[in-house]
C-alpha cells in the first residue's frame, strides 16, 4: 500500500503528517520480522522528512553511501532498492524505515525526470515495485508543486492524504490539488483514492476557521478528517527530530490525541491492522 501525502501549497503540514502518520502507523502495526512494516520516502528535494526521520539536522552527516534515491529514480543505481533503506531514529521500538535522500541528488533527479516526463513519471513506481511486498505501507512525502516528484508520487500511490489549512488560500490550494489528483487518476492511476483531507494548524478562535470547516464538511463530507489545531508541541517535536508520539509518549496531550485520530482514520480507511 502506497500512501502519498500531497498538497500543492507550501506549508499546510505535508511533512508533519508524512512523518507523524508513518511513525503512528509503525507504532500501531509494528512488526520487525524480518523488517519494519512501514517505510517513509521523501520526494521533496528539501529533504526535510528524510533528515527528520534519520534524526539529523541540516549540516549533519548522513549515512555514508554512494547512492541515494535519486540514483534509483534515474536508473543509474548499481545497488538494490534495499541498500538505501535505513532504520528511522524513532519510534524507539525501531519499527520504521526510511529511504535515504540527499537534497542535491533529488534536485538533480527532479530536473532530469522533468525533461522527459512521459517516461519520468513512472520512476518512483518502478523503484517501489519490489518493496511493495516487503512493507504494509509506504508513506511518501512530496514537494508543494505539481512537478515531476509530486506526479511520480501520485502515479505510484494507492491513496493520497491531503493536508490543508482552513483559510481561503487553503481552500484554493485544495481545489488545485484535487484537480491534479483527478487528472492523474484519469490518465495514469484510476485506482488511486483520497484517504482523507486533513485540516491542520487550525485556530478555531477565528470565525473564518469555523466557517471554512463547516463548508468543508458540507462539500467533502466524510473525506474531511478531524482537525489538528495549531499546537506548539507539534512543531517542537519536529525541532527535536522526533515524532509527536515518541516526544510526548502516551500522554493525553491534545497534540497527541489529534494526531492519533488522523493515524487511526488512515489505518482504518486503508484496511491496515
Ligand atoms: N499542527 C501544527 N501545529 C503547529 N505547527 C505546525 C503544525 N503542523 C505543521 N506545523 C509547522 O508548520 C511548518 C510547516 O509544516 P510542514 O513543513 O509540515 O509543511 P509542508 O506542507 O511540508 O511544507 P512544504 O510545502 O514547505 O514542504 C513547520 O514548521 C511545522 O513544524
Ligand atoms: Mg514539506
Amino acid at each position: 500500500m502506497i500512501l502519498a501525502v500531497s498538497a500543492l501549497k507550501g506549508g499546510p503540514g505535508k511533512t508533519t503528517f508524512a512523518v507523524n502518520v508513518a511513525a503512528g502507523l509503525a507504532l500501531k502495526i509494528g512488526g520487525r520480522t524480518p523488517r519494519p512494516r512501514v517505510l517513509l520516502v521523501d520526494l521533496d528535494p528539501q529533504a526535510h522528512a528524510a533528515y527528520w526521520a534519520l534524526g539529523k539536522s541540516r549540516g549533519d552527516p548522513l549515512p555514508r553511501v554512494e547512492e541515494d534515491l535519486s540514483a534509483h529514480l534515474l536508473g543509474s543505481a548499481r545497488g538494490s532498492p534495499l541498500d538505501i533503506i535505513h532504520p528511522a531514529a524513532f519510534p524507539e521500538s525501531g519499527n520504521l524505515d526510511v529511504v535515504l535522500t540527499r537534497p542535491q541528488g533529488m534536485a538533480q533527479a527532479e530536473r532530469v525526470l522533468t525533461s522527459d516526463l512521459a517516461e519520468g513519471i513512472y520512476a518512483l513506481e518502478e523503484y517501489l515495485e519490489p518493496l511493495r511486498g516487503a512493507y504494509a505501507v509506504i508513506v511518501v512525502d512530496t514537494p508543494p508543486s505539481a512537478g515531476a516528484m509530486t506526479l511520480n508520487a501520485l502515479v505510484a500511490a494507492d491513496a493520497v492524504l491531503i493536508p490543508m489549512e482552513l483559510t481561503k488560500m487553503g481552500v484554493d490550494g485544495l481545489r488545485e490539488t484535487l484537480a491534479v489528483v483527478e487528472k492523474i487518476r484519469r490518465r495514469h492511476n484510476p485506482e488511486m483514492r483520497i484517504v482523507g483531507i486533513a485540516p491542520n494548524r487550525c485556530d478555531f478562535r477565528r470565525s473564518e476557521t469555523n466557517d471554512i470547516y463547516r463548508f468543508m464538511r458540507q462539500q467533502y463530507k466524510d473525506l474531511v478528517l478531524l482537525p489538528v489545531a495549531e499546537r506548539a508541541q507539534v512543531a517542537y517535536a519536529s525541532s527535536l527530530r522526533r515524532d509527536i508520539f515518541t516526544h510526548l509518549g502516551s500522554t493525553q496531550d491534545q497534540a497527541v490525541v489529534e494526531m492519533r485520530r488522523v493515524v487511526e482514520a488512515v489505518a482504518q480507511r486503508l484496511g491496515l491492522r
